[in-house]
């Protein structure tokens, strides 16, 4: 049952590996929570898990954000105060497989989304936009003015929905936009009771370490050793999940200052190579991660990382977990449950 004292709060995509973490924060925050997912790349044990967790109750909707008239029914059946939403599909490699796929989801369900929110009334939104939208710049740390580009469709979905959320916060001033440019999000719930749960091979730097560490992959392939950086590998700002989602509660709150368009990174502003992860992780789990080396991944960048200032200045947030607690939650999760919610539930 909601509690009519608290606002309350629609997660598209909450069952979701970021969107779970976020409901676990709003739960614990005091808020009402409702989470429309249609589980094509998850699963209800997280939702089940998050309120195991924080002990208190959400509302699921199993739905699809392409479904108007579902998104219409669930705007008139609970008093929703803000949108956070997580919901698209995320994978590079598979978006230039299935560019309309990710259109679809991505872009015409995000617009879907907005256009029920406005017959709602509800005018306060904050999207998982994503560094990618920094293309191949080299220009590291980026600010937020750094020119955007993309480079395969997953990208070209979120520089398309950031540029059609400040078309439409251009005409309609009245809604308060928050567009957040995750760097690389990482780690799971302290719990150990949800984390990340990739459905094949990850692709991921983070879940596939864990998955050689728990026995599922012989090895970490590591995708070039001539980048230039200090020793060769690819640079990223890994950002804990759990941070993450805090900053969304930021978000939020600078948003209720007054209507805006805001953007803002989510990074830690501290690069680590792919070797400082495997050797993190090592010091943490106390396994041994065996590597090798492999041609450099087409697309990928030498390095990217976060100028966190806006955040740090605007939002009040910078994350405090640093990398080796990112690998020890991680390596938790994947411990506690090696095949993921499969095993879970
Ligand atoms: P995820 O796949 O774990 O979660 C997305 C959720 O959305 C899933 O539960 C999926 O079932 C649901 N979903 C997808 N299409 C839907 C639809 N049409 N209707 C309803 N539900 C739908 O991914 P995540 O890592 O939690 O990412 C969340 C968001 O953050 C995504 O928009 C992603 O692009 C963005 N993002 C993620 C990363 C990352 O590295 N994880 C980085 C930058 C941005
Ligand atoms: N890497 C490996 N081996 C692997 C996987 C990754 O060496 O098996 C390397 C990559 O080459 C890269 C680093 O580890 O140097 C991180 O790779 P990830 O795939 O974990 O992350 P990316 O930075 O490539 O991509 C992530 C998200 C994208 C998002 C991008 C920018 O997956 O969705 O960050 O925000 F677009």
């Amino acid at each position: 049952m909601n509690d009519t004292n608290k606002p309350t709060i629609l997660v598209t995509g909450g069952a979701g590996y970021i969107g779970s973490h976020m409901c676990v924060e709003l739960l614990q925050s005091e808020f009402n929570v409702v989470v429309v997912d249609n589980l094509c790349n998850s699963s209800s044990a997280s939702v089940e898990a998050v309120q195991r967790i924080t002990q208190k109750p959400l509302t699921f909707v199993e739905g699809d954000i392409c479904d108007q008239n579902k998104l219409d029914e669930i705007f008139r059946s609970h008093p929703i105060e803000g949108v956070l939403h997580f919901a698209g599909l995320k994978a590079v490699g598979e978006s230039n497989e299935k560019p309309l796929a990710y259109y679809k989801n991505n872009i015409y369900g995000t617009m879907n989304l907005v256009e029920s929110m406005a017959r709602a009334g509800c005018k306060t939104l904050v999207f998982s936009s994503s560094a990618t939208v920094y293309g191949t710049s080299e220009n590291a740390p980026f600010n937020e003015t750094e020119p955007t580009s993309a480079t395969n469709p997953y990208g070209r979905t979120k520089l398309m929905v950031e540029q059609f959320l400040q078309d439409l916060h251009a005409s309609d001033p009245e809604w308060r936009i928050s567009l957040l440019r995750y760097f690389n999000p990482v780690g799971a719930h302290p719990s150990g009771e949800i984390g990340e749960d990739p459905n094949q091979i990850p692709n991921n730097l983070m879940p596939y370490i864990s998955q050689v560490a728990v026995g599922k992959l012989p090895h970490l392939n590591i995708f070039g050793d001539d980048y230039p950086t200090p020793d060769g590998t690819g640079v990223r700002d890994y950002v804990h999940v759990v941070d993450l989602v805090r900053g969304h509660l930021k978000a939020m709150e600078h948003l209720a200052d007054e209507p805006k368009l805001a953007i803002h990174n989510l990074g830690t502003g501290q690069g680590y190579s792919v070797l400082d992860v495997v050797h993190a992780f090592e010091k943490v789990s106390g396994v041994k991660i065996p590597y090798k080396i492999a041609e450099r991944r087409p697309g990928d960048v030498a390095q990217s990382f976060a100028d966190p200032a806006k955040a740090n200045e605007e939002l009040d947030w910078s994350a405090e977990y640093d990398l080796e607690r990112m690998c020890e939650d991680a390596w938790r999760w994947q411990h506690n449950f090696p095949d993921g919610f499969a095993k879970a539930s």
